[in-house]
């Protein structure tokens, strides 16, 4: 059984509250956040020890952290953790700037500690589906990739961090970051990339188009965010890739969201994977999210590394690393209107 003590009570708080509550592997064993209903909420949802602070937490009884704080807040609280030898799940993006990511690294390489960034695509049903198919070769090298991610603005950001891009990166880093590392996991990293953008009044990329080119087999790709669309529009996920032995397009707004055309014909709708994850309870979650699975699977994975006492290898510190700097680059080619070379 490993104790989880999970930091920061707000969207994604409350969603990977709920499936360490649903592994039976897990104990949600304490929880912290500055904001008293937040943690009384929990405390009371899940049985969990509720503390003011991180550092408080820390010295409680737990194996683990997950944490789920603003962006602005993983470095310290990472390098807070390991430095107390807890285990580390940390939401994406890993942090906001290069050196900040080598200073994580760099602080969880010294304790010794398992470290993962939580990026759910690479546990995600379609995404690892898809994944799975690329991998087996079957239908050839990819040509091309297009990648969409649409949201209407959050409505449940604590002290609206998310709209200042020196505490959030904006759209680019909080969710465009999903799309450009699941690029990287499937086609290497590109040697050069292209952005063109739309910024807020307070002068965040909350609409971004990115292009990457240079990847180790030649494929072009092509991806767009959005965290600026209509209230009532709703989040959805997209991506079409175009092979030589055939085309596959995956779209949340589909069902079924997967379609696979081999060029020698047929239509196939793969079966996707369906963690069995129950309800567990609601405290805390008011975000846009209506599936838990890969959360779930993402959760799962990083608590059974840490009783096998193995190093995650779905997503290493160096590709979260690599996927900040992605975003960086595009942020960058977004400014200037020049391509940034890596
Ligand atoms: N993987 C995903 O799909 C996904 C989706 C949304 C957000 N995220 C990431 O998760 C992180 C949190 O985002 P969110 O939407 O849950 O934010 P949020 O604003 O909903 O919640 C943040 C919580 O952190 C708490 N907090 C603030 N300072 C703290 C501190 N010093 N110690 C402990 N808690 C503190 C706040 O009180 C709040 O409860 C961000 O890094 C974001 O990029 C990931």
């Amino acid at each position: 059984m490993v104790r989880v003590g999970l930091a920061g009570l707000g969207f994604m708080g409350g969603t990977h509250a709920q499936c360490h509550a649903a592994l039976p592997n897990s104990d949600l064993a304490a929880v912290c956040d500055p904001e008293e209903d937040r943690r009384a909420e929990f405390a009371d949802t899940y049985g969990a020890k509720p503390f003011a602070s991180l550092n408080e937490m820390l010295a409680a009884d737990i194996d683990a952290v997950d944490i789920c704080m603003p962006t602005y807040l993983h470095r310290q609280a990472v390098e807070a953790a390991a430095a107390a030898h807890k285990h580390i799940l940390c939401e994406k993006p890993m942090a906001l700037t290069a050196p900040d990511c080598d200073a994580i690294i760099g602080a969880v390489d010294k304790s010794g500690v398992q470290f993962m960034v939580a990026h759910v695509i690479r546990f995600w049903p379609e995404y690892t589906v898809i994944k799975d198919i690329l991998d087996s070769g079957r239908l050839g090298n990819i040509l091309w990739v297009s990648a969409a991610r649409m949201s209407p603005p959050p409505t449940w950001s604590w002290q609206e961090w998310i709209f200042d891009p020196k505490l959030s990166g904006g759209a680019v880093l909080d969710m465009h970051i999903h799309d450009l590392d699941f690029i990287a996991w499937i086609l290497g990293m590109p040697k050069t990339v292209s952005a063109a953008g739309v910024k807020t009044q307070r002068g965040a990329f909350d609409s971004i188009f990115t292009t990457t080119t240079g990847h180790p087999h030649g494929a072009v790709a092509t991806a767009e965010g959005c965290l600026d669309m209509a209230a009532d529009f709703p989040f959805t996920m997209g991506l079409k890739i175009n092979l030589e032995g055939g085309s596959i397009e995956m779209s949340t707004r589909h069902t079924p969201s997967l379609l696979v055309t081999p060029r020698d014909g047929g239509a196939e709708h793969p079966d996707l994977p369906q963690p069995a994850i129950p309800s567990a309870g609601s405290a805390g979650t008011a975000g846009n999210i209506e599936d838990l699975g890969g959360y779930f699977t993402e959760a799962q994975y990083f608590v059974d590394c840490l009783e096998r006492n193995e190093t995650p290898s779905v997503v290493t510190p160096a590709e979260a690393k690599a996927a900040v700097q992605l975003c960086l680059a595009a942020t960058k080619s977004a400014e200037t209107g020049r391509p940034v070379s890596l």
